[in-house]
């Protein structure tokens, strides 16, 4: 009996996610094939295995070829790009947080091919991957779910299929309206804790191991008290999924009132010139408008993720 090939992967998109994530499949064992924007961003894959291919369509070849970039109009031109090609891929997992329509716009554009597409979008940062902790939410044809299940779980320990079509997103649109609207209910009760006289890591220290602590407010703590605001993901991006969740809200008639607050408040944030820095400077921004000066407590906190 001939030893069954092992399927080759294509990787676009080396960003703080992307990179993580074909880290991991690389380090699994994986034959994969990486191309990012800018390249030097994705050259250290090298050091686990991985190749770095000098052109998009060097990955159309490939059996599957998953994508991780930052926007669907992003989407949209490295998908275009990778089959403007003679060769094709058997299947796409999109990975990007992207809208609803977007994703069937996608799923058409590559059944015109005959590609199947798995849609992938992943809960979890990339401190998150590195500690194996990554979540996917897929939808799509249960075939290609279980197709790519092998490499799914070489990157994250689950993956839940919610069944056809663009499902999963619409998942992921709840789960990050959640994430915006808790960092900043979270930033609104640390600041008023320490208005009132607790320091923000007794706070959290007391939160975190009550019934309302969460692996997200664990790992959030750190940034909360020593004010490390390194990006994990920039108000820019958050902002961008708080727009497809009022978007799905107006589509489907529900009202979202905290989320609708959430989204401006981000917005006050860019607007005031807070772009770069992690979204968890939602604290800052809460703290300044009720007249108070954050400084680090230099306390070590646990994250709950090393
Ligand atoms: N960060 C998080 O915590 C997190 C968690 C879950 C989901 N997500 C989602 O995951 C996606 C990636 O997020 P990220 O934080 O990794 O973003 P990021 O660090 O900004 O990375 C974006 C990636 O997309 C590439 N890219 C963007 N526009 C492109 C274009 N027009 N053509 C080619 N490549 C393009 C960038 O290439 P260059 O390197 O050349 O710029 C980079 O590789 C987003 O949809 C985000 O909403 C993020």
């Amino acid at each position: 009996m001939p030893t069954p090939t092992k399927p080759s992967v294509g990787w676009i998109g080396a960003g703080r996610m992307g990179y993580e994530m074909a880290a991991r499949l690389a380090k699994g064992g994986a034959d994969v094939l990486v191309w990012n924007r800018t390249r030097a961003k994705a050259e250290p894959l090298a050091q686990y295995g991985a190749r770095i291919a000098a052109s998009i369509t060097d990955l159309a070849g490939r059996d599957i070829v998953f994508c991780m970039v930052a926007t669907w109009k992003d989407v949209k031109q490295v998908v275009g790009d990778l089959l403007a090609g003679k060769a094709q891929p058997r299947l796409v997992i999109e990975c990007s947080s992207i809208s609803l329509e977007g994703s069937a716009e996608l799923r058409e554009m590559l059944a015109r091919r005959g590609i199947a597409y798995l849609a992938a979008p992943v809960s979890g940062n990339a401190k998150v991957i590195k500690a194996g902790k990554l979540s996917f939410v897929c939808s799509g044809p249960r075939a290609s779910f279980d197709e790519a299940l092998p490499y799914l779980k070489m990157i994250g320990p689950a993956a839940s299929y919610v069944g056809e079509g663009e499902l999963s997103r619409i998942v992921k649109i709840c789960h990050n309206v959640f994430l915006g609207v808790v960092t900043q209910s979270l930033a609104e009760i640390t600041v008023l804790a320490q208005k009132a006289g607790v320091p923000r890591h007794a706070l959290l220290d007391f939160l975190n191991q009550s019934v309302m602590g969460s692996t997200f407010s664990r790992y959030k703590t750190p940034a909360f008290v020593n004010l490390d605001f390194k990006v994990t993901f920039t108000p820019e991006l958050l902002r961008k999924d708080l727009d497809l969740g009022l978007d799905a809200g107006r589509r489907f008639e529900v009202p979202l009132p905290l989320a609708s607050a959430t989204r401006d408040l981000i917005q006050s944030m860019m607007g005031r010139g807070m772009r770069e820095e992690d979204f968890a400077t939602l604290l800052v921004q809460q703290a300044e408008a009720s007249g108070i000066e954050l400084q680090p407590e230099n306390v070590e906190v646990k994250d709950g993720l090393s």
